[in-house]
């Protein structure tokens, strides 16, 4: 199984679009992809039909050998998703006192994704939690998500010096550049500088486009609702960036070469 974990310090950025929509373009390889949402925000479900009224998810199964399966919804794209599920304050700490203190995270995720080819996609909260934290022993790789403008340089440093992501994952965390918009100076400066400074560590970039949110108003997905879109572009070729790092991935587990 390999793990991508869709994770920034910063909130607002496009952590759960990016997620949603990088399943559906990974799935177009014909691997087998679930999607996992860990923030109690609960709003991955919405990118993939769920009604507003669906309340259920992994929330409330935090006993000891609770079995996630029952929270699984086959969705109609054809990913397996494990919504997060409403929670109250209570439940909220329980889950992440569940997850920091058990193995209640990385068994439950391993039994769903439990295929050679398996492509697990988790949507993790802004800032550091404790689903990051305990996420981290399955070894995914981190798509850190920034925009171009002054909050996301200013945790540069932050993210630098390994304080963000758990240390043995340096060489396992990449950078995505959502929210371009080049038809603004500071936001192509800044663009042009994390170009820069991030060097090969930048897996790409994605346009600011209004068919990615209209995509979710319509309840469609982007490659459906706006084929030509430059966003569809963009994550097409992120999708591409990632499927190479899946296949050496598994070709490492299986002792092959990628
Ligand atoms: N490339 C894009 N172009 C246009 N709008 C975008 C793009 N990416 C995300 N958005 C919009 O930005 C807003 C924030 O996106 P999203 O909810 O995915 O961010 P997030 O990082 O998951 O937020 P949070 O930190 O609250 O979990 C949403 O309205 C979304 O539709
Ligand atoms: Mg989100």
């Amino acid at each position: 199984m390999s793990c991508i974990c869709v994770v920034s310090p910063k909130g607002g950025v496009g952590k759960t679009t990016l997620t949603a929509n990088l399943a559906q373009a990974i799935q177009q390889f014909g691997l087998k992809v679930s999607a996992v949402d860990l923030d109690s925000q609960n709003a991955l479900r919405l990118h993939f039909g769920l009604p507003l009224s669906q309340r259920g998810g992994i929330a409330s199964l935090v006993a000891p050998g609770a079995d996630w399966q029952s929270a699984l919804v086959e969705t109609d794209s054809g990913i397996s998703l494990l919504p997060h599920g409403t929670s109250t304050r209570a439940e909220r700490q329980r889950f992440n006192e569940a997850i920091t203190r058990s193995d209640l995270l990385t068994r439950n995720l391993k039994a769903i994704a439990n295929e050679p080819d398996a492509v697990l996609l988790a949507d993790l909260p802004p800032g550091d939690s404790a689903a990051l934290q305990a996420i981290e022993s399955l070894s995914p790789i981190y798509c850190v998500v920034l925009m171009p403008d002054s909050a996301s340089l200013s945790v540069l440093p932050e993210l630098e010096s390994g304080e963000f992501l758990p240390p043995l994952a340096a060489n396992r965390h990449f950078f995505i550049l959502n929210l371009m918009d080049l038809r603004h100076h500071l936001a192509q400066d800044i663009t042009e500088y994390l170009r820069q400074r991030l060097g090969p560590k930048l897996l790409g970039t994605v346009h600011r486009d209004e068919a990615l949110p209209e995509a979710l108003a319509a309840r469609q997905p982007l490659r459906l609702y706006s084929p030509g879109s430059a966003a569809l572009v963009d994550i097409e070729h992120l999708a591409q960036n990632l499927y190479r790092w899946i296949l050496a991935s598994q070709g490492a587990e299986s002792g092959k070469p990628g």
